[in-house]
């Protein structure tokens, strides 16, 4: 739990019954990267949203959920940012293009109620994504064999909503985003991102790696986490992330003197996000005072019958429904 002594907390557990229990609005801003279903797997929880394989049925009906559940532990007014990317559908399944996940998450962010009000694109190098991805779209064979199937490098997008409601304290901190930053930042497509600039090593994901379950872990960039804690909070106030991962958005609230409270449903992941977090606290130095506006709240799991909401009815169902719950092993995309 936050108390004076202790300004962050991560929960073990998944983050949609969790909020659940929590007390409406108690969070300031939220800051994450929802897991990429088909494209990443972390963990071979059913509970894990990396694994839905129908995107459409699934994972849809997994965030739809979540988008519910978010909205009301969040202060009205107040800001949610949602980092995603376009996932590009497996060819060893049959698919091609893209999967809309972006649209997706804008869609479900606006039927639980927040706005959608703008999203950045954050630049990706094309080389290092054709390497990494073994994309033909984008590599020069696939260029010279048919340039119908050329696509550009898949940028990330920092998708920007509003809680409705009015804002009770505005976000107006002194000596945290000069006019000079602002010039930069208002530009729509971050240019300058180093892709690299994530926890890494000691404080990283290496080894956070769970035995057999997981590939990858994607975190987002520093910088990028920088600039959004410093647009949309003030010192001192409470940063959601309801999937932690290895930390990265407590990382830097808690560096930049801010409170932060995780939710993540991997023991490794939350063991490296408990790690990189203390270590957040010891290069702030300064302590960040404060207590959580629920710190006699029990921290157990909640059963997920008693969650207290209505999914938000899936639209057209475009392809039949596979069955829930089911497992599989991590992939490489
Ligand atoms: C894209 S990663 C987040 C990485 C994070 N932004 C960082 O930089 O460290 C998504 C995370 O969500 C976690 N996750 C998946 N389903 C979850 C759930 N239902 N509740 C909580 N965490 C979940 C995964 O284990 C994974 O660590």
């Amino acid at each position: 739990m936050l108390t004076t002594e202790n300004p962050w907390h991560v929960h073990l557990g998944d983050c949609i019954e969790h909020m659940a229990a929590l007390p409406p609005a108690v969070f300031d801003m939220a800051a994450f990267s929802p897991p990429f279903p088909k494209l990443y797997a972390y963990t071979s929880s059913d509970r894990d949203i990396g694994n839905s394989e129908d995107l459409k049925g699934d994972a849809k009906l997994h965030l739809s959920f979540f988008y519910r559940q978010l909205v009301r532990v969040m202060k009205p007014g107040r800001v949610v940012m949602v980092h995603v990317a376009q996932i590009p559908r497996m060819k060893r399944s049959g698919g091609t293009g893209l999967f809309d996940y972006r649209g997706m998450n804008i869609r479900l962010g606006e039927r639980a109620g927040l706005v959608f009000e703008y999203d950045w694109s954050v630049r990706k190098n094309p080389q290092a994504q054709a390497i990494r991805t073994r994309s033909r779209s984008l590599q020069f064979a696939g260029l010279e064999n048919d340039r119908a199937a050329s696509r550009g490098s898949l940028p990330d997008y920092l998708l920007k909503f509003i809680v409705p409601g009015e804002n009770a304290v505005p976000i107006d901190s002194d000596g945290e985003v000069s006019r000079n930053d602002w010039i930069e930042w208002a530009e729509g497509c971050w240019g300058d991102i180093r892709e690299n600039d994530t926890l890494k090593g000691d404080k990283g994901k290496e080894e956070a790696r769970g035995e057999g379950d997981t590939q990858h872990i994607c975190p987002l960039q520093l910088s990028v986490i920088d600039r959004l804690i410093r647009l949309y909070s003030n010192p001192g106030e409470l940063v959601f992330s309801p999937f932690a991962g290895i930390g990265s958005e407590g990382y830097v609230a808690i560096k930049r003197r801010r409170r932060f409270y995780g939710c993540e449903l991997k023991p490794e992941y939350h063991a490296a996000a408990c790690r990189n977090l203390n270590t957040a606290e010891r290069v702030a130095k300064v302590g960040v005072q404060g207590t959580l506006p629920f710190d006699d709240f029990d921290d157990s799991p909640v059963p997920l019958a008693t969650v207290p909401v209505e999914p938000t009815p899936l639209p057209e169902s475009e392809e039949p429904k596979k069955p829930t719950g089911r497992k599989r092993k991590a992939v490489k995309p």
